[in-house]
């Protein structure tokens, strides 16, 4: 029998991603719910998402229904929820709200607990859930975060952090006692596949390194200050190598029912990021003279990452033992300079915007 799947969050990165491997390399019967926009329905936001990976829209097997996961049931009809549950026998949820704004915490509650709440509500009682978090659940931890670690008292950065692990909290409670139907994957900073640097999101990291582009593009000084601590590390996880890990996870049986820290074995450091951006964008940037963030450059910009400030000192060290013994964990996936040429290039000739028209 094939698989009958739920996939939420399939207009973003990670969901896109798994829709089109789904069709591509699957039977599966499929039901994607995702939001209309004003100038477009839900249909034709997925029917993008679709071009933009060279697939057709024509799809017998999947079903595209217009919902929200901030409503009670999705904002599906009680005669839609039937239909959705009969036969079901995955859900995907990685549909989640992933802004740092301060002024945003209502909407992040709304959408990464109280959301996660309502794709619950979709879900019979032996449907499985493959739950997207995110490794920085680990928030301000010092030292190792194991794939078994939720909750060890840690303090978070930011809402969106806080959100997640309350979430992730939230459908382990739920699947107590059922534990083999509930999988967690954790991925780190997702960024531009490995060997072109293609991705629509230009969101989080990318921010920062744009940021960094347009400084080293103006005429303002190349020297500027950055608070961060040279040892700290950044784990990034290119897109395609995430998704092969996703795809072996739910295509695999012996591999559900555990949780992944889905990072990169090998984080690279402050001090190596910040000797990348002096071969690559020509950027002296330093962390021993605050005084440089009295120049009024050096402060705009540490205002416009005021965010990020908080990573560049701390990252938790994500330990990965269910994630190695993954085939597709193997793959070479250094954060060197050939790859931050490679993602930067597709973003200056992308203009840093998705321009396959995903809207
Ligand atoms: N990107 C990263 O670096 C990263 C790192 C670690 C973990 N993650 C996790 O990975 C998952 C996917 O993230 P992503 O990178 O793919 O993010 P993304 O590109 O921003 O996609 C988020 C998706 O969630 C959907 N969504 C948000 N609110 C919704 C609502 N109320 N109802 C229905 N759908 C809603 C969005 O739909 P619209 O298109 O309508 O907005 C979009 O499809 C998230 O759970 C995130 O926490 C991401």
């Amino acid at each position: 029998m094939p698989r009958k799947m739920l996939i939420t969050g399939a207009t973003g990165l990670v969901g896109g991603y798994f829709l089109a491997r789904m069709l591509r390399n699957t039977d599966a019967d499929i039901v994607v719910i995702a939001r209309p926009k004003p100038k477009h329905t839900a249909e034709e936001r997925i029917n993008n998402i679709l071009r933009y990976f060279g697939i057709s829209s024509c799809q017998p097997r999947m079903k595209v229904l217009a919902g929200d996961i901030t409503e009670p049931r999705c904002g599906l009809s009680d005669l839609t929820v039937n239909s959705i549950s009969d036969g079901l026998t995955d859900i995907f949820h990685a549909a989640a709200d992933l802004s740092f704004d301060k002024s945003r915490t209502e909407t992040l509650v709304e959408t990464n607990i109280k959301g996660t709440e309502n794709v619950l509500q979709l879900c019979p009682s032996d449907t499985r859930l493959f739950y997207v978090s995110t490794a920085y659940i680990a928030g301000s931890t010092h030292g190792d975060f194991s794939e078994s670690d939720v909750d060890c008292g840690q303090s978070f950065n930011n809402d969106y952090e806080k959100t997640k692990c309350l979430a992730e909290k939230m459908v382990r409670d739920y699947f107590r006692g059922s534990d083999e139907l509930l999988t967690i994957m954790r991925p780190s900073i997702i960024t531009g596949e490995y060997t072109s640097g293609k991705t629509f999101q230009f969101a989080g990291f990318y921010t920062v390194l744009r940021v960094l582009y347009s400084l080293a593009n103006s005429k303002l000084p190349k020297t500027i200050y950055l608070p961060y601590i040279p040892e700290c590390t950044k784990n990034f996880i290119p897109v395609d190598c995430l998704s092969d890990m996703i795809e072996e996870i739910f295509t695999t049986q012996k591999l559900w029912g555990t949780t992944y820290n889905l990072v990169n074995e090998s984080p690279v450091s402050q001090f190596e990021m910040q000797t990348l951006f002096s071969e690559v964008l020509g950027l002296n940037i330093r962390n021993d003279d605050p005084s440089l963030a009295l120049r009024p450059h050096n402060a705009a910009l540490l205002e416009s990452i005021d965010w990020y400030t908080a990573y560049l000192q701390n990252e938790p060290s994500f330990q990965c033992d269910n994630r190695n013994k993954l085939a597709s964990s193997k793959v070479q996936m250094q954060f060197d300079r050939k790859y931050l040429e490679t993602i930067l290039a597709f973003c200056v000739q992308k203009r840093w915007r998705h321009s396959h028209a995903v809207c």
